[in-house]
């Protein structure tokens, strides 16, 4: 498949606070879809309540983390998928979506506008805890920045302790409350929101 990438160069950096393997960040390109949707698969679990039924789970991963849905991602406009690399192997990615968003409860939330959507960030559990997510977050912050917009929100599970622990620690702050349907149930979420550099807020 040709590689079509959407959005603003995500360019290339290997990041020395990864203390395992060396690991790079690139722009996804529709060649990435399958590789993306296996780790997806593994990762998007990790971030559901433990009281989510698998089969909800299982659903959502086969019609919104498929291969397909990973390349429509991929090409879509206003959103760049990054992947977190080390070697050949996709280790993680994270979604910047630079469309504003509609939902009452973010619009209520935010503080900054406009803004850019963290739409999706996983890693997969191997680099857990060695730095390569917090490589990743400085490129998708470096990204989001690079729009030219003054703010980045997400939304993330509220009983997600590591994602809010790690969110915070890289200077996200929570502002609201939103709900995220996973099969007939809805699941609250925390509102998150930092201002990026240029924009009002910021330092
Ligand atoms: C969220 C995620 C990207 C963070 O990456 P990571 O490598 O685990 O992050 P870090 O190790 O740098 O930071 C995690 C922090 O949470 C803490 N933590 C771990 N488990 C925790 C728990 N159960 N409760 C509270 N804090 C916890 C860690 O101690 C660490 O904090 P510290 O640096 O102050 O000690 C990664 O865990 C992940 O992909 N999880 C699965 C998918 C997911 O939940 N994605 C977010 C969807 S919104």
């Amino acid at each position: 498949m040709s590689g079509h990438v959407s959005g603003f160069d995500a360019g290339t950096a290997t990041d020395p606070a990864s203390r395992g393997s060396a690991i790079s960040i690139t722009t996804a390109t529709v060649d990435d879809a399958a590789q993306l949707a296996a780790v997806a698969a593994v990762t998007f679990p990790l971030a559901c309540p433990a009281d989510s039924l698998p089969e909800d789970i299982a659903r959502h991963i086969a019609t919104q983390l498929s291969a397909e849905r990973f390349a429509a991602y991929i090409e879509a406009p206003r959103h760049t998928l990054l992947c977190l690399r080390a070697g050949d192997r996709i280790g993680g990615w994270s979604m910047v979506v630079r469309d504003q968003p509609t939902d009452a409860d973010v619009l209520a939330a935010l503080s900054i506008s406009p803004t850019v959507e963290l739409s999706k960030f996983y890693v997969h559990p191997d680099h857990h805890g060695r730095g390569a997510a917090a490589a990743l977050m400085r490129r998708s912050l470096d990204l989001a920045a690079e729009s030219g917009l003054p703010g980045v929100w997400l939304g993330v599970n509220q009983e997600n302790a590591r994602a809010l622990r790690f969110y915070t620690k890289h200077g996200f702050r929570r502002v609201g409350t939103k709900r995220f349907r996973l099969g007939d149930r809805f699941e609250d979420d925390f509102i998150l929101e930092q201002a990026l550099p240029g924009g009002p807020g910021s330092a």
